[in-house]
């Protein structure tokens, strides 16, 4: 039994990858990526800070090797990501005297980095999320630097030239939130404008990192058929779902060490979680999973951001120094409850 066999009929299910994962450190979670998965991103590594930190400098050593990862195991093998405001060093937007690059010169620095990256794994990388969380939560664009300097268009010029350097790829837009009405409608509509210019982009990348309360199901059953009337693929790109309350900013900001109420108000299952919390993530997952089936003939991926809750990044953000659970594998790679419930909930 397998989640990739289980859905088979549906979509593909994945997970998150990695370096250590990439290179096979771990035995029992590799064997558990190959036994459950055929469908794998990278978490980091392929990320413009790691393969691209200096101007003339790539480093390859662990992206290669995920890539390599996926061919072996046969698996579809994700691109993430090529154009993004976050882990993108501040060189990239300026020229060697500091001073803010001019269009021009940033479109051809993106039309580089995009020509280097995407044709190294041509016919190996099968989908590329091009652009990653250009929109604000109202929907409009996102004032990133990209934008800044290159105008709107930099999102139509980063998918034009990924395609270009692999016609056969497929091509996503992704960002999170994308439940929110206001937020899809600004993908939407993003999404038509890439479309009435000819601007090749076959899927959009729901990000999924949930909680025990949000999304709302009706919100994320509006979108996905928003999405399925536009003729594009969905997909869920990085799906956790946290069982710790979310901090208010106050809380953020506060030392969580030096706070013993605070530690257990935000971190209250730091010595494993209990029975009912382990029923209510079960139970979540399955109507999630139930919206997702749903929509299956749209939905043709559902990836996990992370192998097991160990290494999830939810344990880190927006705090670190928190235990979370928000992932169908336990720390020691043990399936949990919420597993066996998804495992036994017939598909349609
Ligand atoms: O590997 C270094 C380590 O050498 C160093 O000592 C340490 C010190 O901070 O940092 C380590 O790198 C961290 C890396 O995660 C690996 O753990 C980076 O600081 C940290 O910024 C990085 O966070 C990643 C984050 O994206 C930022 O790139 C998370 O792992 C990753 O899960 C997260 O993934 C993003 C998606 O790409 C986009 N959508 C949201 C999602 C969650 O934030």
């Amino acid at each position: 039994k397998s989640l990739k066999a289980y859905f088979s009929t549906q979509f593909l299910v994945g997970s998150a990858i990695n370096a250590q994962q990439a290179k096979r450190t771990e035995q029992d979670t590799d064997a558990l990526i190959i036994a459950q998965f055929n469908t794998i991103t990278p978490e980091n590594e392929l990320k413009w800070e790691r393969i691209h930190p200096k101007p003339d400098t790539y480093d390859f050593s662990l992206s290669d090797e995920y890539v390599d990862y996926g061919l072996a195991n046969n698996m579809f093998t994700v691109g993430h990501t090529l154009v993004w405001h976050s882990q993108t060093p501040e060189w990239v937007f300026e020229d060697a005297q500091g001073k803010p690059l001019t269009r021009a010169a940033l479109l051809a620095r993106m039309e580089e980095h995009i020509q280097t990256v995407v044709s190294r794994y041509k016919g190996k990388i099968k989908g590329w999320d091009v652009v990653n969380e250009a929109l604000n939560e109202d929907g409009s664009l996102r004032d990133s630097k990209w934008r800044q300097i290159i105008g709107d268009d930099f999102i139509e010029k980063a998918f034009t030239y990924a395609h270009a350097a692999d016609p056969d790829a497929e091509l996503y837009y992704n960002d999170y939130n994308l439940y929110k009405p206001e937020k899809s409608a600004g993908a939407a509509r993003l999404i038509k404008s890439l479309q009435n210019k000819g601007v090749p982009v076959h899927g959009v990348g729901l990000q999924g990192h949930y909680s025990l309360t949000h999304p709302a199901l009706n919100e994320l059953d509006d979108a996905l058929t928003l999405f399925a009337s536009l003729g594009i693929e969905s997909m869920i790109t990085e799906l956790d779902i946290s069982v710790l309350p979310f901090p208010s900013e106050a809380e953020q900001g506060a030392d969580i060490s030096q706070d013993l109420a605070l530690q257990k108000a935000l971190n209250p299952y730091p010595n494993g979680l209990p029975k009912a919390q382990q029923d209510a993530l079960s139970a979540r997952y399955k109507e999630v999973f139930s919206v997702f089936s749903k929509h299956h003939a749209s939905i043709s991926r559902v990836t996990f951001w992370g192998v097991n809750d160990a290494n999830s990044w939810r344990n880190d953000w927006p705090m670190r120094g928190r235990t979370d659970y928000p992932l169908l594998f336990d720390r020691k790679n043990q399936p949990k409850p919420a597993y066996h419930t998804l495992m036994t909930t017939p598909v349609r």
